[in-house]
């Protein structure tokens, strides 16, 4: 008798001490949340928040295989040789994820969310009350499309994705069926068969742009991307980053060289590729001067709504539809228009280049060199498309260096450690607000 009451007492307290400490991890593990909910989490970090960080971190973080990251982006030659050559070796190479893969694993939304590990909350005041709109125009390559949305991904933005009308019905579906996944990713109904260097490429951010308008998420500014971006900085840099533009538009906006010019001199006709015609075209609708940059730009909801609105700015949209490459000028002109939301006099004080602009870091084979020799940018360490860098892990140190809030060109194929210390970076930046550096 005595025993069992004993043992039953003996028990009654260890239960009693196993669910209290239950209950003390459960809730305070609830209680982290609860703060994080509240936005408490962006004041500064003492120890108790520092253990909801440490929690959160382990649950939402990146990390790539090998922890060589924090070196490579340190800039430590040793790694980074070695993670090049490991990335030249085809035994090492990795097959990535399949259209199937994406459409299996988005059956189960929540399982989906979380084993890829998308933030479901906005990590500050601040970013909640700067949503930011995003027109990501994309053709192949699901995993790179996939793990750029991971990166940008914040419940509080909105995602219009074009799809080229083009792409393989597999992608199509895959697409669909991660945007299916969240309330405020959308495929844009309206889908161009984007053809290069044609109006097609103005005509997808334009498409997306208007579904934005509509879109019940006030964002203040607008981001275009391509399938090859990914961003440089986390989501409440990019926030900070804008609201210092105080209602600016960044883009690149130069005065066109003689080659240049000539894009706009002829009829073009569209058929399976761009061709120019004899026909000379009628000089541009407007009363300030044509200017270059390229087709990515950050610009404010007023320039987005207005060149919508506009009849001006409509006018000289449909004189562009029949020139070359018309990204590389239209985005450029408009933001030199006065009249225009966010744009800056077309006095040559505010020429831009694409070095001094936020809105893409993209390094050209020919403008590569030794910085210290009057380079603008180091040599890539990846290889070049059509002149273009694809990013090596060793380009990131740099990179990450510059203002830019993205960079192009990224391809796992070419190197995938590159993709993955970025994302392990700005995740583990993201929570801690402090980088992998
Ligand atoms: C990262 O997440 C995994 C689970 O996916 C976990 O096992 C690992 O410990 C985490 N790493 C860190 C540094 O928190
Ligand atoms: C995905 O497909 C595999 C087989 O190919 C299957 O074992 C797995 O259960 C599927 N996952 C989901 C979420 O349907």
């Amino acid at each position: 008798m005595r025993l069992i009451g004993c043992r039953r007492k003996w028990l009654l307290t260890t239960g009693t001490a196993l669910l209290g400490l239950l209950f003390l991890l459960t809730g305070n593990f609830q209680s982290c949340e609860e703060d994080m909910m509240r936005g408490i989490w962006e004041n500064s970090i003492d120890m108790g928040n520092r253990r909801c960080l440490d929690i959160f971190y382990k649950t939402l973080n990146l990390s790539a295989q090998q922890s060589i990251c924090s070196q490579i982006i340190g800039g430590d030659q040793t790694a980074i040789e070695k993670t090049l050559l490991n990335s030249l070796d085809v035994t090492r190479r990795r097959t990535p994820l399949t259209e199937n893969h994406y459409w299996n694993m988005t059956r189960d939304c929540a399982a989906f969310k979380r084993e890829r590990k998308y933030l479901n909350f906005a990590l500050s005041k601040e970013e909640k009350n700067f949503p930011i709109a995003y027109s990501i125009v994309i053709h192949q390559n699901i995993e790179m499309f996939e793990r750029l949305l991971r990166t940008i991904y914040t419940p509080q933005n909105v995602y219009c994705i074009h799809v080229d009308r083009k792409a393989a019905d597999s992608f199509q579906l895959a697409v669909r069926a991660i945007a299916s996944c969240f309330s405020n990713v959308f495929v844009a109904s309206k889908l161009e068969n984007v053809i290069y260097a044609s109006w097609s490429r103005v005509q997808a951010d334009l498409n997306c742009m208007e579904e934005l308008l509509q879109n019940p998420v006030r964002w203040r500014y607008f981001i275009n991307l391509c399938g090859m971006d990914f961003p440089l900085k986390t989501n409440a840099e990019i926030v900070r980053s804008l609201i210092v533009l105080n209602g600016k538009n960044s883009m690149e906006s130069e005065v066109p060289s003689a080659t240049k010019r000539e894009r706009w001199l002829f009829h073009h006709e569209v058929k399976n590729q761009i061709s120019r015609t004899e026909v000379k075209k009628t000089s541009p609708p407007i009363s300030t001067p044509m200017f270059t940059g390229n087709a990515y730009f950050v610009a404010s909801r007023e320039f987005v709504n207005h060149l919508l609105e506009s009849r001006e700015i409509q006018k000289f949209l449909k004189w562009a539809e029949d020139t070359y490459s018309p990204d590389e000028h239209v985005w450029a002109t408009l933001q030199r228009i006065p009249t225009v939301p966010g744009s800056n006099p077309y006095n040559s004080k505010y020429h831009m280049s694409d070095m001094a602009a936020i809105a893409r870091m993209v390094k050209w084979s020919y403008m590569e060199g030794d910085i210290t020799k009057g380079a603008p940018y180091p040599k890539c360490t990846g290889t070049h498309r059509r002149a273009v860098c694809v990013y090596g892990c060793g380009d990131l140190h740099w990179i990450l260096q510059q203002h830019h809030l993205f960079a192009n060109k990224f391809d796992p194929e070419v190197d995938n450690t590159a993709v993955e210390c970025l994302e392990e970076h700005l995740r583990y930046k993201a929570i801690y607000r402090t980088g992998l550096m």
